[in-house]
C-alpha cells in the first residue's frame, strides 16, 4: 500500500517562491505560445504562465499519456489535442510537470518538431536526473529531486492527489 510521507517534499510557499524566479527567466525569452502536457502540468503551467503574463503568449493544451496505473511508465507515449496547433515559425515553451526516464519529453519533441516551429525550449517543475534513460533534458527546471515517486501540485497517482497545494512523496507501506 503507498501513503503520503509524514511531510511535504516542497511546501506551496517554497513553490511559489520558486515560480517568480523562474517566470523572470521565462519573461526574458519571449516565447509565442506555451504548450503545456496535460494533466500533471495544469497547475504549473497557470502559475506560471499568469506571473510571465504577456498579452501576446498563447497557451495550448497536449495530453501526453504513458502512465497506467502504475508508478512505472510504459514504453509507449500517446499525444492527444494535436489536430488544430499552429506552431509554424513559432517559439514554443514546452511545459511539464515532471521530467522522470525523458520518454514522455522525447516523443512530445519529436512530434512538435513536425509542426516546424523555430524553436522549442522545454520547462519542468520537477527534474529526476539519476532516471533518465533518453538524452532528453529541460531548459528551465523548478526543483531537482531524487528518485522518488511524487504527488500533489498537479502530480498525480491514478488520479489521486492532484489537487494538493504542496508536492509529497509516495511511500510504500
Ligand atoms: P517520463 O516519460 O518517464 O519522463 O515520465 C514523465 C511523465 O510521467 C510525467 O509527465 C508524469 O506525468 C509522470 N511521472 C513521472 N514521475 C512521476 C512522479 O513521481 N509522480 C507523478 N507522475 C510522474
Ligand atoms: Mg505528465
Amino acid at each position: 500500500m503507498l501513503k503520503l510521507a509524514r511531510e511535504p517534499l516542497i511546501s506551496a510557499k517554497e513553490i511559489d517562491k520558486r515560480l517568480d524566479s523562474l517566470a523572470e527567466a521565462l519573461k526574458a525569452c519571449k516565447f509565442d505560445v506555451i504548450l503545456s502536457a496535460l494533466t500533471g502540468g495544469y497547475i504549473f503551467t497557470a502559475d506560471l504562465s499568469r506571473r510571465i503574463a504577456s498579452p501576446h503568449l498563447h497557451i495550448a493544451f497536449i495530453k501526453a499519456s504513458s502512465y497506467g496505473k502504475s508508478t512505472e511508465s510504459s514504453d509507449k507515449v500517446q499525444i492527444y489535442g494535436l489536430g488544430d496547433l499552429e506552431l509554424k515559425g513559432k517559439r514554443i515553451l514546452l511545459i511539464d510537470d515532471i521530467l522522470d526516464t525523458g520518454k514522455t519529453m522525447k516523443a512530445l519533441l519529436q512530434t512538435l518538431s513536425e509542426f516546424a516551429p523555430v524553436s522549442i525550449k522545454t520547462c519542468v517543475l520537477l527534474n529526476k536526473e539519476s532516471r533518465r534513460i533518453t538524452d532528453c533534458h529541460a531548459d528551465f527546471v523548478g526543483f531537482e529531486i531524487e528518485d522518488k515517486f511524487v504527488v500533489g501540485y498537479g502530480l498525480d497517482y491514478a488520479n489521486d492527489y492532484r489537487t494538493l497545494p504542496d508536492i509529497w512523496t509516495l511511500e510504500e507501506v
